[in-house]
């Protein structure tokens, strides 16, 4: 079996447009009846040999070893290539353009596709192609792009693209380029669990609806002023990170887990649209870039080992802020002031650095705003004071942390406390 039966009787080619406009003997336009098709060997794809425009959806899939279509340029509607275990290479390198989706799905030893004259495609998904090494096409026009699970070392193939709608590279393992010319990527932006050391850069970039970023070894935005949506750059291993055009994000805003970051520029941010979070960045000890920013709509947290935060153009936080360091040498006076003066709306409101011996007045806690009044460490407990010292610093005032702040630590703390207090 061969191609299904709706191919045999139909496909074999309806020839009205080269009737129509060329004296040629062969058409140039080939309709696949009921609009789908399956071709299953490398004759069953010889038989589009005379088409340059094939009318309808082609499957390949099956037993095949190498698969090439030849003379096609046009596919009006989609190329699908899926499950054929035993191809190695594809090749349709006179294909230019694409009008649906372009999708090459768990293949599992295709090494090669070559797309050497494609430039347009709606969407291309490169998706379960474990042993895929090269895949060639000239890109003008796509509007998603989705590369998951191959083995390819770098991103090519799409450097001519200005926009997209989406661009997904997800968990390919020796992925350790991606050097994007990209200008505007309309819906999202997605990098995860490629290779560890993976050096992404997209420095044409100047707007995105919305990025996350994960697992990369560098990251380079050198354009970038205006993300829509949501930006997250969420445990990577990145040193530094310049976003000094960036002016807006629309929504929230993270830099989570990113433990070797020691450089956050956001230098021309004013506006977050969403939550500001800037957390447990292990080496992240002077985050100063964020100096011009004026005004976040959610909450504002801020939690790591860092001795400065600079926020002192801060004019609005309309939700809470939760603000904990283990740098014995911050002081929350800066911030305990922008929660006294309203700037920050929210009900919940800490600000917690860990006890010093030295230090007994600098930081201070609540954990409502009807709070902001009363003495209220007492909610809180410190790593460093220990559980020997409990008791006493239950009603202390002053220095506090916030480390282990959930409530079974909590209640555990007060049931030591208690048992404490009864054998005095
Ligand atoms: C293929 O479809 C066209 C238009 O839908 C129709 O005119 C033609 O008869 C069909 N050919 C065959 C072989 O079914
Ligand atoms: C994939 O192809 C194999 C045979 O080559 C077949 O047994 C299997 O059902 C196919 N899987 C899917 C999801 O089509
Ligand atoms: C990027 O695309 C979005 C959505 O189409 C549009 O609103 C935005 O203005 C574009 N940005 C640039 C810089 O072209
Ligand atoms: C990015 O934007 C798209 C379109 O608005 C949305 O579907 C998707 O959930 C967003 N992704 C994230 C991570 O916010
Ligand atoms: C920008 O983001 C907002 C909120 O997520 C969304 O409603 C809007 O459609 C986005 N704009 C564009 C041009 O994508
Ligand atoms: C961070 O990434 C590493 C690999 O890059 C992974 O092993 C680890 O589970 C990730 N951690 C989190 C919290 O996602
Ligand atoms: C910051 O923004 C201002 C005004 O939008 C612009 O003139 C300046 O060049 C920007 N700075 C950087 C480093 O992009
Ligand atoms: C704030 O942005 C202006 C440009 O808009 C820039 O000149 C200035 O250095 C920024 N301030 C800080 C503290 O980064
Ligand atoms: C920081 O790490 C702790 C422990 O893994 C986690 O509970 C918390 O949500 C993290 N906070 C941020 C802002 O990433
Ligand atoms: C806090 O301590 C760090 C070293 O732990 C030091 O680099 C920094 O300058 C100190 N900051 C202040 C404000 O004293
Ligand atoms: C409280 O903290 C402990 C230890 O960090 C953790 O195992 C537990 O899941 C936390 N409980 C809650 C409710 O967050």
């Amino acid at each position: 079996m061969k191609f299904s039966n709706v191919l045999v009787s139909g496909a074999i080619l309806s020839s009205a447009a080269s009737a129509a406009s060329t004296t040629k003997s062969i058409p140039s336009s080939c309709t696949i009846n009921s609009s789908k098709a399956t071709a299953t060997a490398q004759t069953d794809l010889d038989a589009f040999s005379g088409c340059e425009t094939l009318v309808g959806d082609l499957t390949i899939t099956g037993d095949l070893g190498n698969a090439a279509i030849a003379t096609v340029k046009k596919i009006e509607g989609s190329l699908k290539v899926f499950n054929a275990t035993n191809l190695n290479t594809l090749a349709a390198d006179a294909l230019e353009e694409v009008t649906d989706s372009l999708i090459l799905q768990q293949l599992t030893i295709l090494y090669s596709a070559s797309f050497g004259s494609l430039s347009s495609v709606d969407s291309i998904q490169l998706v379960t192609l474990p042993a895929l090494q090269t895949f060639t096409s000239t890109l003008e026009s796509a509007s998603e792009i989705i590369i998951s699970d191959t083995s390819l070392e770098s991103i090519e193939g799409f450097s001519n693209l200005q926009t997209v709608s989406t661009f997904n590279i997800n968990n390919n393992k020796y992925l350790t380029e991606i050097d994007s010319s990209l200008k505007n990527i309309t819906t999202s932006l997605i990098l995860s669990s490629n290779n560890k050391e993976t050096e992404a850069s997209f420095d044409d970039l100047t707007w995105a609806n919305n990025i996350t970023i994960s697992a990369v070894a560098s990251l380079s935005f050198e354009s970038l002023k205006k993300v829509n949506a949501s930006f997250s750059v969420l445990n990577n291993t990145i040193d530094s990170l310049d976003l000094s055009k960036l002016t807006t994000v629309g929504g929230s805003l993270s830099f989570e887990e990113n433990n070797d970051l020691t450089s956050l520029d956001c230098k021309n941010l004013t506006t977050v649209g969403g939550a500001l979070v800037i957390g447990n960045n292990t080496d992240l000890t002077n985050i100063d870039g964020f100096a011009n920013v004026t005004t976040i709509a959610g909450a504002l947290e801020v939690i790591g080992s860092f001795h400065n935060l600079d926020l002192s153009s801060l004019k609005s936080v309309k939700g809470g802020a939760d603000i904990e360091t283990t740098a014995t040498n911050f002081t929350c006076s800066a911030i305990d002031k922008l929660h006294s003066n309203g700037v920050i709306e929210g009900d919940s409101y800490q600000c917690s650095v860990p006890v010093s011996s030295s230090s007994s007045s600098s930081s201070s806690s609540s954990t409502s705003a009807s709070s902001s009044s009363t003495h209220s460490s007492t909610m809180k407990t410190s790593t460093t004071s220990g559980a020997s010292s409990s008791s006493r610093s239950l009603t202390s005032h002053g220095a506090a942390v916030g480390s282990f702040e959930n409530a079974s630590f909590v209640s555990i703390f007060y049931a030591i406390a208690a048992v404490l207090v009864s054998l005095l």
